[in-house]
């Protein structure tokens, strides 16, 4: 029998058992390092990494099952220090290791946020700059039908990032950028107490200055719509960082 023929009878035999999966593949485009973070949401099982290390041009592959739903990310500048701790100037999960072990992002970190379907029906997918902004990324299905738009924010926000919402690195430039709600923590801006529903919470001058540089991706809690995609029947994805 063919290899390839082969690979399909074992891909439809792991179907039947009800194992199926979808493919993200992380692809550094920046000239630095990253070390992508993967977390999963709503108390199931994390995968099989819940963060590693991708030189520039590296790219690097993990499975998720039918009905993840959870969150990736890239974290910079990160190293390890003399008592063997590893920390990351942006998007640090703080769990002290390469790999996240079940915590999130510490904002402000760029993320893409995706649900995938249990039964071959639609994925859901944005790319979130609610907590603010560290690393330009995209995310592209691969394969799939209807809808299946690739998303991104590809746009260095950092060089843009208003003085007062800025998180600057050792070297003094500016490595992140904290969203209005993160930095001044005022209801209007988090849309919390009475701004919390749609009417009463329109976007700020803050949240503008990220929408303007990246019109795809959510820039507030009640971001339009036009911010969430679709994608049925079960695509691969991919995952580049400064796309
Ligand atoms: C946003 O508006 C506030 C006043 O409400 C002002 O202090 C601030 O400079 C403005 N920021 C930008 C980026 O326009």
């Amino acid at each position: 029998m063919e290899i390839q023929a082969l690979l399909s009878l074992i891909l439809l035999s792991l179907c039947a058992l009800g194992v199926h999966s979808a493919t993200f593949t992380f692809t550094n485009n920046c000239p630095f390092t990253v070390w992508p973070g993967t977390l999963t949401g709503a108390g199931k099982p994390q995968l099989s990494s819940t963060g590693f290390e991708l030189a520039p041009q590296g790219s690097s592959s993990l499975d998720a099952p039918d009905g993840w739903s959870g969150r990736l990310w890239g974290r910079s500048q990160c190293s390890t220090s003399s008592s063997g701790q590893f920390t990351c100037g942006t998007g640090d999960c703080a769990s002290g290791q390469i790999t996240c072990n079940g915590a999130g992002a510490v904002p402000p970190t760029s993320l893409v946020e995706l649900t995938l379907a249990s039964d071959g029906g639609q994925d859901f997918y944005d790319v979130s700059l609610v907590d603010g902004f560290n690393l330009p990324l995209s995310l592209t299905p691969q394969g799939g039908s209807g809808g299946c738009s690739s998303t991104s924010c590809s746009v260095n926000v950092n060089s843009v990032c208003p003085p007062e919402l800025a998180v600057k690195g050792s070297d003094g430039s500016v490595i992140a950028c904290k969203s209005a709600c993160l930095a001044f923590n005022r209801p209007d801006y988090c849309c919390t107490g009475s701004f919390g529903n749609p009417q009463s919470c329109p976007p700020s001058n803050y949240s503008k200055v990220f929408k303007g540089q990246c019109p795809q991706a959510y820039s507030y809690a009640y971001d339009d719509k036009s911010s969430t995609f679709t994608c049925s029947g079960r695509p691969n994805y991919a995952i580049t960082f400064c796309p």
